[in-house]
């Protein structure tokens, strides 16, 4: 990997030739003026520039800085600015933090603690590339709108775009906030009925009494308050797509109005006596339940027959294998670009506790936790307690030695617990020589149960 990039702005020579020194893993830009900084700026992308304030033509005020520090900001947001004030001027310092620059380190220069804060800052820019680079590319499927890069759901996408050039009707089957209207809306989108209507009605939502002239439609005078006639959802859908949001809510005269509607591709408005052709592409939706109703003769299994030619399961969230991090990436970024403010990333830790969350939510679950904490913290950096999630348990850990090393320990006190203590017989267990067993022991230090028999405990630690 070749070295990173910092951007040094200082008029001053002998100080600019010591800050060249003082960051030996980085590739120094020097500039003297602000004209030259934004110029390297925009050609070189330094994830860091530390910059003095005073700097010709207005050496001894600060005009020249904040104007530099401005016109960095504005070119590269992401670059972390950190700035050099005179001693004692703390009110240029807070200024300059409060539009926008990273830290301020005050002169004479504690290169120490400048290098610290570099790093530091060095660190966050990474972090926030990755998020972005994370966001941008990984996840892109070929429904917009859907982020993912596991395999279940890819397949999923895959037959959503299949199903997209056909008419037949498409179940979806998930868990709540999997993604189920999205995809209904892929069907749609995606297919050759794209440019008719869409058409969405939530079934569980809508009162009995209303939801059949929701549906249906219904003439003048078909009952009180049916003053004039109205278009219903299946009618409205003509050429398109129906979207029949939670469909195991619908009434059972419903079901029977609606298989009616499926098989003859007719309806009637409630108090009409014509009937109406319609041509609807149905895309129903529900949790998993559905197949326990029609089991028990809740849902009319020959309309749950009829709307499930294809089966669609959405898999959830925590079958996804990494796909929460790059969900929580992807909903961070958006929310910065939607709501403004600099650059966000997660903590290491918030990383873990994302990865470790069973999310019984699904992705509108990750979407309002990274919401609540893009609006409520003010640091750059989101902790787990912004999302409102516990710390993970232990931080995520690749490290195979540790692993190997923990593992080892569990399997010696295994064959300990089976032998009763027995050494012999707990290194026939694991499979290894006596002696090796003995340095296991020490290795770990674990001792002997008490029940082992005199001549086979562990012979007495090296003192
Ligand atoms: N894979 C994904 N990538 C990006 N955003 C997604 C993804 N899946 C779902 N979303 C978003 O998550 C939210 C929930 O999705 P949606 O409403 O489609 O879920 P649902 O399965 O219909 O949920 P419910 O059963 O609760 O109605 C929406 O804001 C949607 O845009
Ligand atoms: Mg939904």
């Amino acid at each position: 990997m070749s070295q990173p990039k910092i951007l040094v702005v200082e008029d001053d020579p002998g100080l600019a030739g010591q800050y060249r020194w003082a960051f030996p893993g980085f590739t120094v830009l020097g500039a003297q003026n602000r004209q030259a900084g934004l110029a390297l700026v925009q050609k070189e992308r330094p994830p860091v520039a530390v910059i003095d304030l005073g700097l010709p033509p207005d050496p001894d005020g600060v005009s020249e800085g904040f104007a530099l520090l401005d016109g960095i900001l504005k070119l590269a947001p992401e670059t972390k600015v950190i700035v050099a004030t005179g001693n004692g001027e703390r009110r240029n310092a807070m200024r300059a933090v409060a539009s926008g620059a990273y830290d301020f380190c005050e002169k004479p220069t504690d290169i120490e603690l400048l290098r610290t804060i570099v790093d530091r800052a060095l660190r966050l820019a990474q972090l926030e590339e990755e998020n972005r680079a994370l966001a941008d590319g990984a996840g892109a499927t070929p429904i917009k709108r859907i982020v993912t890069a596991s395999e279940p759901m890819l397949k999923v996408c895959r037959a959503v775009e299949k199903l997209a050039a056909t008419s037949v009707p498409v179940l979806l089957l998930g868990e709540s906030g999997t993604g189920k209207e999205v995809l209904a809306r892929a069907l749609h989108e995606l297919g050759g009925r794209a440019k008719e209507p869409f058409v969405a009605i939530n079934c569980g939502a809508i009162p009995e009494n209303l939801l059949e002239s929701e549906l249906f439609g219904h003439e003048r005078g078909a009952f009180t308050g049916a003053v004039r006639q109205s278009i219903g959802k299946v009618e409205a859908a003509h050429r398109g797509t129906l979207f029949l949001d939670e469909i195991a809510d619908l009434p059972h005269p419903l079901q029977v109005k609606l298989l009616r509607v499926l098989q003859e591709q007719v309806l009637e408005r409630i108090g009409g006596r014509q009937p109406i052709p319609v041509d609807v592409r149905i895309v129903s939706a529900t949790n998993l339940s559905i197949e326990d109703d029609v089991a028990v003769g809740r849902f009319r299994a020959d309309l749950f027959y009829r709307l499930n030619t294809v089966i669609v399961r959405v898999p959830p969230v925590r079958a996804r294998g990494g796909d929460a991090l790059l969900l929580a990436h992807y909903f961070l970024n958006r929310f910065v670009r939607e709501m403004g403010g600099g650059a966000r990333a997660f903590s290491d830790a918030a990383a873990a506790a994302v990865t470790q969350h069973d999310w019984p939510g699904n992705v509108r679950e990750i979407e309002n936790r990274v919401r609540r904490a893009v609006v409520m913290s003010e640091q750059r950096l989101i902790e787990p307690a912004d999302l409102e999630l516990a710390a993970a348990a232990q931080s995520l850990d690749f490290d195979l030695r540790a692993a190997r090393h923990r593992v080892e320990r569990e399997m010696v006190q295994l064959a300990l617990a089976h032998s009763r203590g027995v050494l012999s017989t707990a290194a026939k267990l694991l499979g290894i020589s006596r002696p090796t067993l003995y340095t296991l022991l020490e290795t770990h230090g674990l001792a002997a149960t008490a029940a082992a028999p005199p001549g086979d405990a562990a012979p007495p630690a090296p003192s």
